[in-house]
């Protein structure tokens, strides 16, 4: 049996709890596809092909079984598009639970054969994300610690490195 999985998010941009899940994902599943999810009522910082394309480097070494896309709609038809049997979301600390309950219960509602695996990111990423990471960059701080690398770069160009006082 082929275990395929879909990961869906902002991505906006990647941090390291998310490639934390994706490395695990990666692990678990014979296929996984990444998917950025295009809003277009959003105004992310990121356009989505830098998302996707910042995501891609990231996850260069989890293998070819590790793909990045993009998509629109809804997350389950994402899944289905891939025949995918799992939708896969990190939880970093007990207040991501109820938000994430409730989307994988509408998402079962909408897709019953679809089931959503939660990963735990390390302890170390649970205080981590996007907004955080893009808060901290804005005002000139470390960030080394919440997003890869490349990511690093991509917020220090987007948002003008200032120095700390
Ligand atoms: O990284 P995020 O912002 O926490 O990801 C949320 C995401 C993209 C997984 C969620 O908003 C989503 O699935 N959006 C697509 C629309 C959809 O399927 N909605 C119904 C399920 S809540």
């Amino acid at each position: 049996m082929t275990r395929l999985a879909v990961f869906p998010g902002s991505f906006d941009p990647m941090t390291n709890a998310h490639l934390d899940v994706a490395r695990r994902a990666s692990g678990l599943f014979d296929r996984l596809v990444i998917g950025v999810l295009h809003n277009p009522k959003k105004q992310p910082l990121f356009e989505i092909d830098e998302r996707v394309e910042l995501i891609r480097r990231c996850v260069g070494d989890l293998g070819d079984h590790v793909a990045v896309e993009a998509f629109e709609g809804l997350t389950v038809d994402f899944a289905r598009r891939h025949g995918a049997a799992f939708i896969v979301r990190g939880l970093r600390a007990v207040s991501d639970f109820e938000a994430e309950l409730q989307m994988a219960l509408t998402n079962r509602k909408l897709a019953p054969e679809v089931d959503t695996a939660f990963l735990m990111t390390a302890l170390e990423y649970g205080y981590v994300s996007s907004s955080l990471a893009k808060e901290v960059a804005r005002f000139g701080g470390d960030v080394s610690a919440m997003v890869p690398t490349v990511v690093a770069g991509a917020l220090a160009e987007r948002l003008g490195a200032r120095p700390r006082v």
